[in-house]
């Protein structure tokens, strides 16, 4: 997730630009920059890699005198970590600098537009054809505001961003949409920024600006305007009394409830041009043939996603996939035998040792690999033939939670993507499914995930307290689970396993009676996955199972189902496979008000690291 920072004051303004930049370095990053105006021209500097980098160009430049200026850090989502995508990004006639976040979906049209027009571009990150868009419309247009408005009212897509002119080299203009960017007020200064800790030193007077808000700003002065007419709004601003930790969280407790938070942002993010009324936009697969089967290998959370993406990937795409744990893989005498088998390897981190591994044996044995990841320029979306990217910013917290989500919506969209491409004849006509309207029912209800679980999370949260102090002396807890609940049963297993060190197993709930029913008692609860689908009959017949030998049951349910337990637990109803996306959250709630009431390290839990690079 790229940081932002600009500045208008009375001190030096690139220090204070660097340090806010310091600030939001937990963010991740992979390339900075910074621009500042001198002599009635703007100055850009940027730098791949880590802020020393820039902060070594900056030191040749002279910046003592600028007192506004503007600062990024960019976590590379689309180009690759480069010099010439790092932002500053400046228009063609060098009067605009504009620092960016988020994605501008018609940034294709509006660069074709403007290249007709003769502009050029060095590099291949939508920020230029937006900064270029707003010289554009500058010509046109009274002044910078309106063409900054205008520009702005043209693009789809989300961003915060925030521009410099050369010729008001006091003045900064900032404006967001669907991306966070928060004004701070000071006394004889003003800021903005992605989040409050870049200028928390100087000042807890802050504005969170709202979609469709511009600002114009300088030492002395402020409005905040209304995109749509540029109409003044008047916002008072609050007091913060967050410490520099809890704003780096975003207020909440830890980096881990902070990001399962962030997962209806991350679905928001992840559809985000990727949807068209009846399919999936997936060009980076346009080039691959579709897979005559799929060999999904990846470790422990990651794994998880596979196995419920292979759910998908059979029933919507009819592609047969087996689903393998790399360190397994990686060993196994594993038969390549078609031209048209694809190996998928998924990785947050993409630097998974084992995961890495398999992939190069799997590229050894001639085999295409694809690769699904977080980190851009990672070493396993490198190495892949192809790489897929989830977008979901970077992932502090040492559990893995909105990784998760993002994985499983892009092995959504890939299922949703390939059932088009396959032969009609592949197709299985018992299921309706791929009806046209079938279609557009599953996108309307893709596109609808976000907002319901925006605004469903909170009470999930309550939930997972409420049950967190009933349930935090067990020692022991069974997951149980059928179809693509059977992951979401492993990966809730895990989850309590990591984080508050209770011993959890995940099962397929038809395996209890095969051994594992032994274990209960009125001590050893089980908490169930029972959502509104077809195996909901058999998911309660086993949950019969347990309660006969007196064990507990918590039932993640929907309304609306009989199901007699002891703790009912009912979230939204969405058809399956898509109700995982509700249940998700959930378990990883529980999980985590279990091990914060438990006194655990939520974000460092023992033994763990966050990226296993070694075997
Ligand atoms: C669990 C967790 C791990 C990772 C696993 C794979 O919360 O985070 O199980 O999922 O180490 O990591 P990546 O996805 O980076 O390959």
């Amino acid at each position: 997730m790229c940081g932002i920072i600009g500045y208008a004051g009375h001190r030096p303004a690139v220090p204070v630009v660097m340090e806010g930049l310091r600030r939001l370095e937990y963010r991740g990053y992979d390339s900075a920059g910074a621009a500042f105006a001198r002599q009635g021209a703007l100055r850009i500097v940027r730098a791949k890699g880590k802020l020393a980098a820039l902060e070594e160009k900056l030191a040749q430049e002279p910046v003592a005198t600028a007192t506004c200026a503007m600062g990024h850090t960019r976590w590379a989502t689309h180009g690759i970590p480069a010099e010439r995508n790092a932002h500053p990004h400046c228009s063609n006639d060098a009067a605009i600098a504009l620092v960016h976040n988020g994605i501008i979906e018609n940034y294709q049209e509006i660069k074709k537009e403007l290249a007709e027009k003769g502009h050029v571009f060095h590099s291949e990150t939508d920020t230029e054809a937006l900064v270029n868009l707003i010289a554009e419309r500058r010509k046109s247009e009274k002044d910078l505001l309106r063409a900054f408005a205008v520009a702005l009212r043209e693009v789809r897509g989300a961003y915060a961003v925030c521009l410099m002119h050369c010729e008001e080299p006091e003045t900064i203009y900032a404006a967001r949409l669907s991306c966070p960017l928060i004004f701070g007020v000071g006394a004889g200064e003003h800021f903005v920024a992605s989040d409050i800790p870049a200028f928390l030193p100087y000042t807890r007077q802050v504005i969170f600006l709202e979609d469709g808000e511009i600002v114009r700003a300088t030492a002395t002065s402020y409005e905040i305007l209304r995109l749509e007419d540029l109409r003044p709004i008047i916002h008072e601003p609050q007091t913060i009394l967050w410490d520099m930790q809890a704003a780096q969280k975003g207020g909440y407790r830890h980096f881990m409830l902070k990001e399962i938070f962030e997962q209806p942002r991350v679905l928001a993010d992840g559809l985000a041009g990727r949807l068209t009324a009846e399919n999936a936009l997936l060009p980076e697969l346009d080039a691959l043939p579709v897979p005559g089967k799929l060999h999904i290998v990846a470790c422990g959370t990651s794994w998880h996603s596979g196995l419920w993406g292979r759910h998908l990937l059979e029933h919507w795409a009819r592609i047969p996939a087996q689903v393998e744990i790399a360190s397994e893989f990686r060993y196994r005498e594993s038969l390549l035998l078609n031209r048209d088998d694809m190996v998928l390897v998924i990785s947050q981190s993409g630097e998974t040792a084992d995961t890495l591994a398999a992939l190069r044996r799997a590229r050894k044995q001639g085999a295409m690999v694809l690769g699904l990841c977080n980190v851009v320029g990672s070493s396993i979306a490198r190495e892949a033939s192809a790489a897929l990217y989830t977008q979901a910013g970077p992932e502090i917290s040492v559990a893995s939670t909105k990784a998760m989500c993002s994985q499983m919506l892009m092995l959504a969209l890939m299922a949703l993507y390939w059932s088009e491409r396959k032969p009609a004849d592949n197709i299985d006509q018992t299921s309706a499914a791929f009806a046209p309207e079938q279609r557009r029912l599953l996108i309307a209800l893709l596109e609808s995930l976000p907002a319901l679980l925006d605004a469903h999370l909170p009470e999930m949260h309550e939930n997972a307290r409420g049950l967190s102090r009933k349930y935090a002396d067990a020692n022991n807890f069974f997951y149980l689970g059928r179809g693509h609940c059977f992951p979401l049963a492993l990966e809730g297993a895990l989850k309590l396993k990591e984080l508050s060190y209770i011993h959890a197993e995940g099962y397929a709930a038809g395996e209890m009676k095969h051994g594992p029913i032994a274990l209960i008692d009125t001590l050893f609860p089980t908490f169930a996955l029972a959502l509104d689908d077809a195996l909901f009959p058999k998911v309660k017949s086993n949950i019969v199972e347990v309660q006969a030998r007196q064990g507990k049951v918590i039932a993640l349910t929907n309304e609306g189902l009989d199901l007699t337990v002891d703790d009912r637990w009912v979230i939204p109803s969405l058809p399956a496979p898509l109700s995982a996306f509700m249940a998700l959250p959930a378990l990883q709630l529980f999980s985590y008000e279990m091990a914060d009431y438990l006194g655990k390290d939520v974000d460092q839990p023992r033994n763990l690291a966050k990226s296993v690079t070694v075997e």
